[in-house]
């Protein structure tokens, strides 16, 4: 299927989970990708085993100065970018009295101001016509308790695409945000959860998806890679869920 031929494809935090399986996936639809990631091991690594001449690029996406430079890398390489996906985050759960103002400032800085600066940095760089997808969570729209500053942070972006989907329409560019619940990828761990922690987390959670499992990264990627094509050209301003029914209330049954 080659619904991205020839498309230039940022993706952000693009060396693990959901963002290394999205590239995968451009790639399989004919993208030139570019992957970012803030560690220059994980990255490289990671560009070289999605192989299609993925360009990695080291930059933390809390650094409005790495935004700037991953622009300026990708202008010299390619010139334009039909596809941005902001997928970069951390996951950080802590109840609300336990949480240090470095907490906070950390995860909003990653998951939401930088993601708002990424974008801003590349609008001269996309083309007219061009997709934007934002990595929100079904936390932007739950109460999972020890989740207040993630979940904001994701809620922060909703509300972001929407804006942006209005600003933007003018030149083409579609605005979309993806909730995935619960996926399979090291998320949990980098949060802290060690071995058990992450099991127990995972096997509460696909008790309570009706599809009764967890979600795969590749899943979400078919998702984003249709939004990213011009299958989706009219489509923006728009949230997909992607939780096997988590987030569906179950008054009876
Ligand atoms: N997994 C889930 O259940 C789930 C559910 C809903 C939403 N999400 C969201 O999905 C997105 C992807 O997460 P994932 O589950 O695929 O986890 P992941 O495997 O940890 O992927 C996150 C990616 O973002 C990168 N990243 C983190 N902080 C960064 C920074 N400051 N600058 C640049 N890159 C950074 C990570 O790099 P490192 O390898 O260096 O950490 C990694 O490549 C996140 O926004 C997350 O909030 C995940």
């Amino acid at each position: 299927m080659s619904t991205l031929k020839d498309k230039v494809a940022v993706v952000t935090g693009g060396n693990s989970g959901i963002g290394y399986a999205t590239a995968e996936e451009f790639l399989a639809r004919g993208a030139k990708v570019v992957i970012t990631g803030r560690n220059r091991d994980a990255v490289e690594a990671a560009a070289t085993g999605l192989g299609g001449g993925t360009l990695g690029v080291t930059a933390n996406q809390a650094s409005i100065a790495d935004a700037e430079g991953l622009v300026n890398t990708v202008k010299e390489r390619y010139g334009k970018v039909d596809v941005l996906f902001v997928n970069a985050g951390i996951g950080a759960f802590a109840p609300v009295n336990d949480v240090t103002e470095d907490q906070f400032d950390e995860t909003m800085n990653i998951n939401f101001k930088g993601a708002f600066f990424t974008i801003q940095k590349f609008l001269p760089l996309l083309n007219d016509g061009a997709s934007i997808i934002l990595l929100s969570s079904v936390n932007a729209f739950t109460g999972m308790p020890g989740a207040s500053v993630y979940s904001a942070s994701k809620a922060a972006l909703n509300s972001l695409g929407r804006t942006l989907s209005r600003e933007l329409a003018d030149r083409g560019i579609r605005v979309n945000t993806v909730n995935p619940g619960p996926i399979k990828t090291p998320i949990l761990a980098k949060a802290g959860l060690d071995e058990e922690g992450v099991t127990a987390f995972r096997q509460k959670s696909a008790e309570r998806v009706p599809l009764n499992r967890t979600g795969e990264s590749a899943e979400v990627a078919k998702l984003v890679a249709f939004l990213a094509s011009a299958d989706a050209s009219f489509i923006t301003g728009a949230e997909y869920t992607i939780d096997g029914g988590l987030t569906v209330h179950q008054l009876l049954g």
